[in-house]
């Protein structure tokens, strides 16, 4: 597994850290710079995402998610399984304060992905706005979250990861499962075009 002595030396200082309660979200995110980046930017060699800015009930689902082995628990899925173990000794408590702290933070935009921008805008419209945002700033009333800040490595991994069932496969997952559907009509080729079309916009 990659980056194996930065997880057990992330977890090991949040453990200590939770010993010494109660910390505030600031102090817990301490533990997580590490791999997503002081300012919740997200880390390119961690495979890390950003988190700052996301929507808020998103990053609580996905927390208690990797944290309840719904996200991170199939063999395969090694970047999950280093998130879940993260997750691990979080309260109810500390996910809520970590999701608001993080919500709040500025989003930056992500290296931008070459790509063909017409057909991107039409397949983004098409199949992924309808939940995502016009230009993939998500929608909190349906459970979507941003997309346009995310690294394109990123996005990538995580639609195989819906395509071959390493996530949104779990019976509690009522919102993976859904992106789990929609992702089965992706081509690669095509995702490097929306990826790009969504960044785009991101700088107009
Ligand atoms: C050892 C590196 C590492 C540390 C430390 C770490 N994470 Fe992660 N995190 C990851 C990776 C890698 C992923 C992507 C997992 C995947 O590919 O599914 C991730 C994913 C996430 C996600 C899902 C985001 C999304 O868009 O779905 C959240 C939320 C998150 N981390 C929050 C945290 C918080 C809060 C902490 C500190 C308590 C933390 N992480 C510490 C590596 C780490
Ligand atoms: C029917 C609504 C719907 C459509 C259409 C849809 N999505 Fe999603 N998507 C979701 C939901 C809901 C989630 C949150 C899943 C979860 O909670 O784990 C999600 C999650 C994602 C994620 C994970 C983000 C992260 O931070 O880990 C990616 C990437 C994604 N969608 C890309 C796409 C793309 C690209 C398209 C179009 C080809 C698309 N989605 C179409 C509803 C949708």
């Amino acid at each position: 597994m990659k980056c194996k002595p930065n997880v057990v030396l992330a977890v090991s200082a949040l453990l200590l850290a939770l010993l010494m309660q109660p910390l505030s979200a600031e102090e817990l995110y301490q533990s997580c710079i590490v791999c997503h980046g002081d300012a919740g930017q997200g880390g390119v060699t961690s495979g890390a995402p950003a988190l700052a800015g996301q929507d808020e009930a998103y990053l609580i689902r996905q927390l208690r998610n990797f944290r309840d082995g719904v996200r991170g628990a199939v063999a395969g899925d090694d970047q999950g399984m280093q998130m879940a173990a993260m997750a691990a000794p979080l309260s109810d408590n500390d996910i809520s304060a970590l999701a608001a702290y993080l919500s709040e933070l500025n989003r930056s935009p992500a290296t931008l992905v070459k790509g063909n921008l017409r057909n991107g805008m039409t397949l983004y419209q098409g199949k992924c706005g309808a939940c995502h945002g016009s230009v993939g700033e998500g929608n909190p009333s349906l459970n979507a979250p941003a997309l346009a800040w995310l690294d394109g490595a990123y996005i990538q991994r995580q639609i195989n990861n819906f395509q071959r069932g390493l996530r949104g496969r779990h019976r509690g997952d009522r919102y993976g499962r859904q992106m789990n559907l929609m992702a089965k009509g992706i081509e690669s080729r095509d995702l490097d075009d929306i990826i790009a079309y969504m960044q785009s916009r991101t700088r107009d």
